[in-house]
């Protein structure tokens, strides 16, 4: 399988600086095989980054979509919309759950969305910090997963990527802490027994689980080689260039 290393640029630089910003990791990243860097900047620039990007290096993702192709949704964007531009989009994340008020019955029909738009979905699920002290992590994991992949068949299933991001690790999030090895390879055992149920052994095998929550080039070794973890979903790091090509370097070292 591949490592997956994603970058979220979140409500991070303007048109320019996201052009600029491309322009060098493009220069600094070659051509890896098996590792697929992808990077989700501000929807704004997903149209000039299209034409920027070379894809045999690095593919472009949207944080977010709306899950109708049409109609009258002031201020949305489709999935529709986003057909050929990005091959990915962040559904869920935990910023679009908790500040934004998106529920699990709306993660799930954006999911599909993306899906009928041949856009590969990177379902964000995560417990937050009061969740995880009252004991509820599993309760909150297999909610939202099971939520979020209502209605995708097993042969969909295949084309989806899971993103576990404890909130509580998120460096944005007020005293955040960085999750440890063993906290990440606990859920993500959790997220595969979960899938295997409802899909199989072999899809929940096959699914790649990414994780995301403070990630830096001096945790990122450590964390892609958790078991089960298939990659890594960057915030802040993502917004510096030496850090950002780090983490992709370790990812590339880890594969081989
Ligand atoms: P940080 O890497 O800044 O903690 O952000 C993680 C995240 O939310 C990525 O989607």
């Amino acid at each position: 399988m591949k490592t997956y290393i994603v970058g979220n640029w979140k409500l991070n630089f303007t048109v320019g600086e996201s052009s600029i910003y491309l322009h060098k990791l493009l220069k600094k990243v070659p051509i890896i095989r098996d590792v697929e860097v992808v990077v989700a900047p501000t929807a704004l620039a997903l149209q000039p980054l299209s034409l920027q990007i070379d894809r045999h290096k690095m593919k472009l993702a949207a944080q977010n979509a709306f899950y109708r192709d049409y109609g009258a949704f002031t201020g949305e964007i489709s999935f529709e919309q986003l057909r050929g531009l990005v091959d990915y989009c962040i559904i869920g994340h935990s910023e679009r759950r908790h500040i934004l008020g998106e529920d699990d019955k709306m993660i799930q029909k954006k999911v599909a969305a993306a899906i009928r738009n041949k856009i590969t979905p990177i379902l964000c699920i995560g417990e937050t910090e009061s969740e995880r002290s009252f004991g509820e992590t599993a309760d909150v994991i297999r909610d939202q997963l099971i939520g979020g992949l209502t209605d995708v068949s097993e042969e969909d299933l295949g084309k989806v990527i899971i993103a576990y991001e404890p909130v509580w690790a998120i460096s944005s999030t007020k005293a955040s802490k960085p999750a440890t090895p063993d906290e990440i390879a606990e859920v993500v055992k959790l997220i595969r027994e979960t899938l295997k149920e409802t899909y199989g052994a072999k899809v929940a095998e096959e699914t790649p689980v990414l994780f995301g929550g403070s990630v830096n080039p001096s945790n990122a070794g450590a964390y892609l080689t958790v078991p089960g973890v298939n990659g890594l979903l960057v915030g802040g790091a993502s917004l510096i260039l030496g850090e950002f090509t780090d983490i992709i370097d370790i990812a590339k070292r880890v594969k081989s």
